[in-house]
């Protein structure tokens, strides 16, 4: 489904991400896991169009979308959430939702005088879907509560419905997990799977081992901007190579 091919990103000297190819096979919940400053945030960038990578391609579904900006990656189906969440804070939690889909017709001025009505349909259904994700997610009863209100664990569910508001393929998950209390984690978990199951593939940054070894199969190990390593959980996890990254060995 997607498949990165020598992908690398400097900043100066830095090779952030060096030389990544691997393919995320469609259907499934992929880990991406791998110590501080691996470079898995900066490969999820390049995915996403926030970052252009210095060398490399990247095909979705067989075509090329290296370069392309993240508005366009977003349209191709691709949609991701933030290592650090980013509500808008003022707004509720239902707004925060809404202003997720991307060119409605009330944000261009001639329509607001010519297709009023039009407006008020879009509006109307897109509300309609903001109120169904909530639902889905547990939050209706913070649906009206300003974003700035809601836990770090609630914030993580809200980063995931706004990605559901584009009817994504793949969605880029950046540590759903991080502050995130046990309760809310087994709920998140649970929510990944039921979107997997209606065909929604994954690809998930994380932390928290007790997570990745649920949910994610395959893991990518990245250390040192390179992959290290690809596996099922439990194979990673008693790799010689995984610990020696993780305690600052050898990359
Ligand atoms: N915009 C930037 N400018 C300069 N250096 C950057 C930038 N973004 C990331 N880096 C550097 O690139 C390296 C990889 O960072 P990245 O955030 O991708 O790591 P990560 O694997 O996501 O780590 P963590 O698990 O801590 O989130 C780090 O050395 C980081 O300092
Ligand atoms: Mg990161």
């Amino acid at each position: 489904m997607l498949e990165l091919k020598g992908i690398s990103k400097a900043f100066g000297g830095l090779r952030a991400v060096d030389d990544v190819s691997l393919r995320l096979t469609q259907g499934t919940i992929t880990g991406l896991i791998g110590p501080n400053g691996a470079g898995k945030t900066t490969l999820f960038n390049t995915i996403a169009g926030a970052l252009a990578p210095t060398s490399g391609s990247i095909l979705f579904e067989g075509q090329p979308i290296q370069g392309l900006a993240p508005y366009q990656i977003y349209r191709t189906g691709i949609a991701r959430t933030f290592q650090i969440p980013r509500p808008f804070g003022a707004l509720s939690v239902l707004e925060n939702v809404m202003l997720a889909p991307l060119q409605q017709l009330g944000e261009q001025f001639w329509n607001n005088l010519l297709r009023p009505g039009r407006i008020r349909q879009q509006e109307r259904a897109n509300r309609e879907k903001a109120v169904q994700v909530l639902d889905f997610l547990n939050l209706t009863r913070l649906a009206d509560e300003p974003a700035r209100n809601l836990s770090g664990g609630q914030l993580k569910l809200l980063e995931l419905g706004r990605t559901l508001m584009s009817d994504p393929k793949l969605i880029l998950l950046d540590e759903p997990g991080a502050g995130v209390n046990p309760t809310l984690l087994g709920q998140i978990t649970e929510r990944i799977v039921a979107l997997n199951r209606r065909g929604i593939t994954f690809l998930i940054i994380e932390h928290n081992m007790d997570m990745v070894m649920n949910l994610c199969r395959p893991v990518i190990v990245m250390a040192g901007g390179r992959v290290l390593m690809e596996g099922e959980p439990e194979t990673v996890r008693r790799d010689p190579r995984v610990l020696d990254a993780y305690l600052g060995g050898s990359t």
